[in-house]
């Protein structure tokens, strides 16, 4: 009795003192859940003023989702809490990751069901400027909302006065509902161009706008999260460089030429330096249908930062070596696009089955890739782990294609056999043969595909294993 009451009294005051401690000792405990992102539906005002709000799906309520920000080399967690009718997944687009935190239902894990969860952690050893995204179904969930950006600081941030991440977006919507247009797979998407939208904006805003004075010198990361458009690009009362492609640091920055392009998935970090005086506006700008230039993102300009401008920035510091592939040692492959209007193919293997393009199209097979539609049940390729390997890109198409790779970023091999930049996501053009290269040193189970998203949904997705 005299022992029992002694021990519960030791117990509750070391509970105590305990409970003390964390209050008073640790801001956060040990043993505290991952920052959650939770899918949910939420209504945003994506177009002007004056329309209606859109019902869009989104990660936390905002769209583009928060901006999920960390130092190079630590490791992110994150709990994926699904609060949608609807299963999905999340995908760090860009990231050399871990397989099994890649987010593609189907390959790495199944899609999180509604009102279920999945712990995402994972290393960052490349700091730039990535994305994450609806890896279930994306061709209708990011054109529903589901993306936002993901930002892997360098320990020493380039010398700069701001920091701006600029997520380009495009949205079908109906201007009388303000609803996004239906069905997602329209026949014509999935056949021609992709979703192009109606509705143009930066950061979920039509009017995203920024102000600076004249000889700030701002680092720019545009970020294409557009399930189609490819944004043609320029700057105007700005000079300055391109620093980073799809994350990864150029060796040299590079001085803007007169257009950038950014495709589907794309990212391109800029240094610029603001040349517009005070009054007159800055911009970046976006190519219309017609020729003509609109401004994407106003830039106001009000005062002087300094009297000269500065010289060039160095270049970022660089990642973590990827070595270049060894070309003469290299595995070769050949990847065909065919299909989708215009073009047309013969025909193509689907689930094991060899169809004719008309079959395929009633299949909602429109594009193959080397001869197969879809998501085969093998790999396109099975590479041992070092291996390096050379891809030819043939688009047999009438349209352009943003091909994306996950878990490695490769380089171009330019036709005089040199490298260009690394990058995640290549843009094809018609009947203009690109040559990639990679070594293949991240284990798993790697998906290649169009990231004009209908195109991925209607036969262009494929995938390798690294073993
Ligand atoms: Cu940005 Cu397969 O994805
Ligand atoms: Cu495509």
């Amino acid at each position: 009795m005299m022992a029992d009451t002694l021990t519960r009294r030791r117990f509750c005051s070391g509970l105590a003192g305990l409970t003390g401690l964390a209050a008073g000792g640790f801001s956060r405990p040990a043993f505290a859940a991952p920052a959650t992102l939770t899918a949910q539906k939420a209504r945003v005002q994506l177009a002007p003023e004056g329309y209606p709000a859109t019902d869009v799906w989104s990660y936390d309520g905002s769209l583009p989702g928060p901006m999920i920000r960390a130092p190079q080399g630590t490791r992110l967690e994150r709990r994926l809490l699904n609060s949608l009718d609807v299963p999905t997944s999340v995908h760090w687009h860009g990231i050399r990751i871990d397989n099994a935190m890649d987010g593609v239902a189907g390959l790495t894990q199944k899609a999180v069901p509604p009102g279920e969860g999945f712990d995402y952690a994972f290393d960052l050893p490349d700091a730039g400027t990535y994305w994450y995204h609806a890896h279930t179904n994306s061709m209708e969930q990011v054109a529903r909302g589901l993306s936002g950006p993901l930002i892997v600081d360098e320990a020493q941030a380039p010398d700069i006065d701001r920091d701006e991440v600029l997520m380009l977006g495009d949205w079908l919507l109906d201007p009388d509902t303000g609803r996004f247009a239906e069905p997602f797979d329209h026949p014509m998407s999935l056949s021609h161009g992709g979703r192009t939208g109606n509705l143009v904006g930066v950061n979920g805003r039509f009017d995203h706008g920024l102000t600076a004075r004249q000889n700030d010198r701002l680092r720019l990361r545009l970020i294409n999260s557009a399930t189609a458009r490819i944004f043609v690009l320029r700057l105007q009362g700005m000079t300055g460089w391109t620093v980073a492609l799809d994350g990864m640091p150029l060796a040299t920055p590079e001085p803007l030429g007169a257009e950038l392009i950014l495709a589907p998935a794309q990212r391109i970090d800029l240094i610029v330096d603001i040349t517009a005086e005070e009054g007159t506006p800055a911009a970046l700008a976006m190519a219309m249908q017609d020729d003509s230039w609109r401004a994407l993102v106003e830039v106001a300009v009000t005062g002087r930062a300094a009297t000269t401008p500065r010289p060039a920035p160095p270049a970022l510091p660089p990642n973590p070596a990827m070595a270049p592939p060894d070309l003469s040692q290299a595995r070769a492959l050949d990847m065909v696009m065919e299909g989708g209007a215009m073009a047309g193919m013969e025909g193509a293997t689907y689930q094991g089955e060899r169809l004719d393009f008309r079959a395929l199209i009633e299949r909602g097979q429109f594009w193959a890739l080397s001869g197969q539609a879809g998501m085969p049940e093998s790999p396109f390729a099975r590479l041992s782990r070092g291996e390096p390997v050379r891809m030819r890109l043939e688009n047999r198409t009438a349209f352009a294609h943003a091909m994306h790779l996950h878990g490695m970023h490769f380089r171009e091999v330019r036709a005089d056999g040199s490298f260009g930049p690394m990058r995640d996501t290549i843009l094809s053009i018609p009947d203009e043969p690109l040559e990639i290269a990679f070594t293949a040193d991240n284990p798993g189970k790697w998906l290649f595909h169009c990231h004009m998203l209908a195109h991925a949904a209607s036969g262009m997705t494929t995938w390798i294993e690294v073993a």
